[in-house]
């Protein structure tokens, strides 16, 4: 039977399980696509079943009222997702959390919905360690195609949903996904925060394009990835920014941030990448001359990291620099989110993120020193150029520092979900590149950073395929040398830092 009634809030039993019908006599078995997508630190991130090719979301957010009015925006949005079935599908999962689905299609045919009951249990702000395995579930929206998905069908499923914006948090706690702030959002999702502003398969093995429109009130100024798609129009006191972000992307790297912005003069490296800044009106003076110097290097940034890792990897460059909410900067792609100012080490980070991180992703959670090792080493890198002290001094110097015993426990290999941004990941992870730099020389150490960049870009990748690479760029086996730095809880020996 054709289900045409969209059913959202109600709960059909504790299991998917439940809005799954028998397929008739002769016809091959279709599934329900998994929950997740494997991975071990955050098992309902993603799903199985498809692969989702490209989201357009078309978002409509009122930023809070002015202070005292409780610090909460409203957002209304249409999510088209096109998507290919990977198995013959009787249903499968989108990633939500704390909005509703108010009408689901599939190719133009309504489809019913099963989504977490709305009253009840409270999600506002917890993290998934402090909820039950029942509530993390119910962060997942169970999507009913009929007629059923055979595999290797692309369709078009359209998402009406919305709610009141607030301030996430993720699994060690600090605020993620769709932030609101007093005059906006800043919106920065690593790891698992997309599935608070759209319906998604939230994990970076699943990239795809994006495009944007975001209406917001006229005056003030929406923010996304890639490239603006035309001029801001405006109706009636509303103001539409639409924006194209044609490069593959993992869900936590998409931005829609939202504010008083001053909207900069474009400049270009000399590459010929278009840089598009945008500025919080209401940084404070100091704050400002900081992010200017540092802005005004990004060119130079770019040519710097184009010379030891190859072309830069997307269509264009940036940075948001909002408000003090957010406490952290995030790499998002094209269009990094600065929080109070940007310092340049900062921002040659989260440049670094674009080769690291953004166009080779991990593909896994607990591959995450990939990114924030990379990304730290970078900004060695970057600090030798400069002058202030060579990628050799500053292992020197991480090396020597008396440290705590906890910090040598860390397996920066798999450090867990509640350490993916302890400063181990961080410092170590960059270490770590140093050290195998002295153990297969400089010539090896570059080439195969290009390689990996070259041969995983728009993907993702495991540790696994960086030891493989290096395995082979260098001729070398390294098993030892990645059990001594990314897995063995304790010191690493010095016979690496001579
Ligand atoms: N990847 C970001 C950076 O190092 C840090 C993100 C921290 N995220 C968080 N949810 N605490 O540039
Ligand atoms: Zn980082």
């Amino acid at each position: 039977m054709l289900t045409a009634v969209v059913t959202v809030g109600v709960a059909l039993g504790a299991s998917t399980g439940a809005v799954a019908a028998p397929d008739r006599p002769g016809e091959a078995r279709h599934v329900v696509g998994s929950d997740g997508a494997g991975d071990a630190y955050f098992p309902y991130s993603g799903n199985g079943g498809y692969d989702v090719e490209h989201y357009d979301l078309d978002l409509t957010y009122t930023p809070p009222s002015p202070a005292p009015a409780p610090l909460a925006g409203t957002l209304e949005a249409t999510a088209t997702l096109t998507l290919t079935a990977t198995q013959d599908l009787e249903a499968f999962h989108l990633d939500l959390r704390g909005l509703e689905a108010s009408a689901v299609s599939v190719d133009g045919r309504p489809a019913a919905a099963v989504a977490p009951p709305a009253e009840g249990e409270s999600v506002e702000g917890a993290a998934f360690w402090q909820v039950s395995d029942d509530v993390q579930r119910r962060w997942e929206l169970v999507v009913q195609p009929r007629p059923k998905l055979k595999a290797g069908t692309t369709v078009d499923v359209v998402v009406e949903y919305g709610g009141t914006t607030g301030r996430p948090t993720d699994v060690e706690g600090s605020l993620y996904g769709w932030v609101t702030t007093r005059d906006g959002a800043m919106v920065a999702s690593e790891p698992d925060g997309a599935m608070t502003w759209f319906p998604s398969s939230d994990h970076p093995t699943d990239k795809a394009t994006f495009t944007f429109g975001i209406t917001v009130p006229e005056g003030t100024v929406a923010v996304a990835n890639g490239l603006p798609a035309g001029e801001p129009t405006t109706v009636d006191g509303w103001t539409t920014w639409s924006w194209d972000a044609p490069d593959p992307m993992a869900t936590y790297l998409a931005t829609a941030s939202v504010g008083n912005f001053e909207v900069r003069p474009v400049t270009t490296s000399s590459s010929g990448v278009p840089i598009h800044d945008y500025v919080d009106r209401d940084l404070t003076a100091s704050a400002l001359s900081i992010t200017n110097a540092s802005l005004a290097r990004q060119p130079e940034m770019i040519d710097v990291f184009e010379s030891l890792f190859g072309p830069y990897p997307f269509v264009a460059y940036g940075s948001i620099v909002d408000d003090d909410t957010l406490g952290y900067a995030l790499e998002t792609q094209t269009r990094p989110v600065y929080s109070r100012q940007a310092s340049e080490g900062t921002v040659a980070h989260e440049l670094a993120h674009q080769w690291f991180g953004n166009h080779v992703s991990p593909a896994r959670w607990q591959d995450i020193w990939l990114n924030e090792g990379w990304a730290t080493y970078a900004t060695w890198l970057w600090n030798e150029h400069r002058g202030i002290r060579t990628a050799q001094q500053a292992y020197d110097t991480w090396y020597a520092a008396g440290r705590a015993p906890t910090y040598w426990a860390l397996p920066i290999g798999d450090p867990g979900p509640l350490n993916l941004f302890a400063g181990q990941v961080y410092d170590r992870g960059a270490a770590t590149l140093h050290a195998l730099r002295l153990e297969v020389g400089d010539e090896a150490f570059f080439a195969g950073a290009r390689l990996w960049v070259e041969r995983f870009g728009g993907s993702a990748a495991t540790t696994q395929d960086f030891q493989a690479l290096y395995e082979e760029v260098s001729g070398l086996d390294l098993d030892a040398f990645f059990d001594t730095w990314l897995y063995a809880p304790a010191k690493p020996p010095a016979t690496w830092s001579s």
